[in-house]
């Protein structure tokens, strides 16, 4: 079995030599974290968009959707706190030059102590067998107690020191932990400054500092600014949501881990309006109707755990992120975040402006609290391939690689396959692409062996094949192809478009 390292450079690889991912701007050499999504990345990103979309906007009559521009006035990024707060601690290794985030590197030491207590378990549970009893080894191993204790002061000493912004003991602390820069093997850190993350530019004719724009860091300060707008044309009643899909910008210190921390991103958000004091049974329910969303995915529950937040950001009141089991480790996918009345009182401050809401129930009015579902639709589109990637030996001793996507989030959901390419069959395989294409995805391919068409469609995870051949020209029939058990099914034209959208259901949880 490959390592996850190992696993991972192959996803990279395959994602690469069959049309998923691109690296920005490659033949000038690349531009560091930033990633194009091709032919078929394309498609399964926007399903997962859709998917998503569908959800929050389609199935809630109280949430709508925004498409907010990127650019915004500079005041907002002063009301919300990113100008001053949205940083990251640097530090650069003298004798590499390179720099990293101070967090990182403590967090990238705490990924080691829990990997060693994963080889204990590991350990303890060939030796043990059938009678191996994981929670008891974890709670009485010596070793592992050990490292489960340095994990815990550790991660509590760096979130105290990131709350108090207390960056000399920060470093000590990366001295203490005996921390080495990856490149150079030394110790030689400076000292921990600041950066902030946002990407600023200039709009107009006019260089100055009047003139400077940020490109956004997040899709949700759009939503805020726009609740009155999309309150009062809406009439809509607290509680409800506001959902929407857009790029987001971070000038990431750390850019690494292919699409998982990317500087032009996208995320999809949606900000849920509630009444003061609603605010932590609303933050109950995201989360669990977060978590059912990924697992209609058909993604096991082992794969997605809660983390929740020791140090919460200036602005919430709880937070959470869920996580997910990447082929690096437990990371954050989503963050779901009860962010108090902050943003819209913020607003309300520097804009002048009065934002409240008046609630017929209460007869009173307020600054609605606000619950933020916030997911990174590129690290998601990076939870569905690392799944999906399998490497395969078949009965006969042959190789397939296969992407099993669940089959609505397919790039394509079916591929038209003449079996030669003479008698009528090419003829009749355009008809069924002309019957399929106005409701799915499709391809035709007409090139090389049906065995190699097969393994083609395979890589990219197209869930249908539907093979054309002697008998369709008699009897209208054709072969169906399953990709994940490779199982063939003779049936009638007529009923592929009903078998297809069958098929193409989410699992429900
Ligand atoms: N509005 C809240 C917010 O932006 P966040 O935790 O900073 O919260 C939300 O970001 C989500 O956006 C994350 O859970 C992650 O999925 C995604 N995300 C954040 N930074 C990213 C980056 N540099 N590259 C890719 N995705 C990112």
């Amino acid at each position: 079995m490959a390592s996850h390292e190992e696993q991972f450079k192959k996803l990279i690889a395959h994602t690469k030599e069959y049309g998923f991912i691109f690296p920005s701007s490659e033949i000038y050499d690349g531009l560091a974290a930033v990633y194009d999504y091709a032919q078929y990345g394309v498609e399964l990103k926007r399903n997962i968009r859709d998917y998503w979309w569908k959800s929050m906007v389609q199935m809630h009559e109280n949430i709508v959707g925004l498409d907010s521009a990127v650019f915004m006035h500079p005041t907002i990024w002063k009301a919300s706190g990113h100008v001053d707060a949205f940083n990251d601690p640097m530090i650069d290794n003298k004798d590499s030059k390179k720099r990293y985030r101070a967090d990182v590197l403590i967090e990238d030491q705490i990924a080691k102590w829990e990997e060693k207590i994963e080889k204990e378990v590991a350990k303890a549970a060939k030796r043990f067998g059938d009678a191996f009893d994981r929670e008891q080894f974890v709670s009485t191993n010596p070793r592992v107690l050990e490292y489960r204790q340095k994990i815990e002061t550790t991660s509590h000493r760096m979130n105290q020191d990131l709350t108090d912004n207390n960056f000399d003991d920060l470093k000590k602390l990366i001295e203490e932990l005996e921390i080495v820069c990856p490149i150079s093997g030394s110790r030689n850190w400076t000292d921990i400054r600041q950066f902030n993350l946002m990407f600023a530019t200039k709009i107009g004719s006019v260089d100055n500092e009047a003139s400077t724009v940020y490109l956004r860091p997040e899709t949700a300060q759009g939503i805020f600014v726009n609740f009155l707008n999309v309150q009062k044309t809406g009439r809509m009643k607290v509680p409800f949501g506001i959902a929407q899909t857009g790029k987001a910008f971070r000038n990431e210190i750390v850019a690494r881990q292919f699409i998982f921390r990317m500087r032009e991103f996208e995320q999809m958000e949606m900000q849920f309006f509630v009444a003061p004091g609603e605010e932590l049974k609303w933050f109950e329910y995201w989360k669990q109707e977060r978590m059912k969303w990924h697992r209609s995915l058909g993604i096991p529950a082992g794969k997605y755990r809660f983390h929740d937040h020791e140090k919460l950001a200036h602005y919430a009141n709880a937070a959470t992120d869920i996580e997910y089991e990447f082929l690096f480790g437990f990371k954050e996918l989503e963050g779901i975040h009860s962010r108090t009345d902050f943003d819209l009182s913020r607003h309300q401050e520097f804009s002048g402006k009065k934002i409240q809401y008046f609630d017929p129930d209460r007869n009173e009015s307020y600054t609605p609290y606000v619950v933020e579902t916030s997911i990174g639709l590129d690290r998601m589109c990076l939870a569905v391939l690392s799944h999906a990637f399998h490497e395969e030996t078949l009965e006969d001793g042959s190789e397939r690689v296969v992407m099993k996507f669940p089959p609505f989030l397919a790039p394509y959901k079916a591929a038209i396959l003449p079996l030669v390419k003479k008698d009528g069959m090419p003829e009749k395989a355009q008809e069924i692409l002309n019957l399929l294409r106005g409701d799915f995805m499709c391809q035709y391919e007409e090139k090389d062996t049906i065995g190699k068409r097969y393994r083609r469609q395979d890589a990219i995870g197209t869930p249908y094949c539907i093979t054309v051949d002697t008998q369709t020209l008699e009897d209208n029939t054709v072969t169906v192809r399953e990709r994940d058990t490779m199982q063939q099914t003779r049936m009638p034209i007529a009923e592929l478009p009903a078998f297809i959208a069958n098929g193409l259901k989410p699992q429900t949880v």
